[in-house]
């Protein structure tokens, strides 16, 4: 199967069958669905505006608060109505896309990355150049699911590079199943702060196999994979929660996070939460 359902436009008549795709673990892809930046906002393309040691601006939508920058003032309010103005534009490819999901939709953040691919040496476990699907310490999503926007803005033509691994989310999750172990928290994880909602069995068998995976270097060499490229003025959505993947490179991308609780899928039984809990035998939330 073709990983990507490649489509022509927001009135393209396939639109139709894209919440199938996305929840059958494909890709989503518009060649040319840009987003425009404004006069002058080119100047933020570049790893100048992070602070300190981030890879990412991130922006609350909610309440117009950024994060992992060092502008301040007037370049910081100019930096952060480009990012509002991108969040508004991935809402809107949504309600175009999956009409369905909007009133059930959790926005979160908005991430701006100016800066390339991470190529630096870092440990497997935050190295996203290696096949995972996402899954994160700080933020359970209780089985909601994560739905994410991409356009790439790179201004000179340089792609973004991912590479996806054949296996759909079920096989691989059956691949891994030895050693999985449902370790949900009571709520002491969010008590003290570390986490921003209750650790479910659910949480902690995704935190391992987003591990697992990463650390396997026998499974990562071995999986068969295909690289796809998403070019400059491309916009993709996906499900990183169900779909393996891996960012080898590119630089200057806009992103936007959705969770999506169970009830908005049209096919619920497609979630990670329902594979794990057929291959566990039990309820994980
Ligand atoms: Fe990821």
């Amino acid at each position: 199967m073709e990983p990507r359902l490649t489509l022509a436009g927001l009135d393209d008549p396939r639109l139709s069958e894209a919440v199938g795709a996305l929840e059958r673990g494909r890709i989503v892809m518009f060649p040319s669905l840009p987003f425009a930046l404004q006069r002058g906002e080119e100047a933020f393309l570049t790893t100048e505006v992070f602070s300190g040691k981030s890879k990412n601006v991130s922006f609350d939508p909610h309440t117009g608060k950024t994060g992992g920058t060092k502008l301040e003032g007037e370049n910081l309010a100019r930096m952060a109505a480009m990012i509002a103005r991108y969040s508004a534009f991935a809402q809107d490819v949504i309600g175009r896309v999956a009409p369905g999901y909007v009133p059930h939709l959790d926005l979160r953040r908005t991430s701006f990355r100016p800066g390339p691919v991470d190529t630096r040496v870092m440990s497997k476990r935050k190295d996203d150049r290696r096949l995972h699907v996402d899954a994160f310490p700080s933020n359970p999503n209780q089985g909601r699911r994560i739905l994410r926007v991409f356009t790439n803005v790179h201004p000179a033509g340089l792609e973004r590079v991912w590479e996806i691994a054949n296996d759909d989310f079920e096989t691989y999750a059956a691949k891994m199943a030895k050693g999985l172990k449902p370790r949900p928290d009571s709520g002491w994880r969010r008590a003290l702060g570390l986490t921003k909602g209750r650790r479910t069995a659910y949480d902690s068998l995704m935190l391992q196999l987003h591990d697992n995976a990463k650390l396997d270097d026998a499974w990562q060499a071995a999986e068969p994979k295909m690289r796809l490229g998403f070019p400059p003025g491309a916009t993709w959505l996906v499900y990183t929660d169900g779909v393996l993947h891996a960012a080898l490179s590119g630089q200057h991308a806009f992103e936007q996070t959705f969770y999506l609780p169970l009830e908005g899928m049209v096919e619920a039984s497609r979630a990670p939460v329902r594979a794990l809990e057929r291959l566990t035998g039990q309820p994980l939330l």
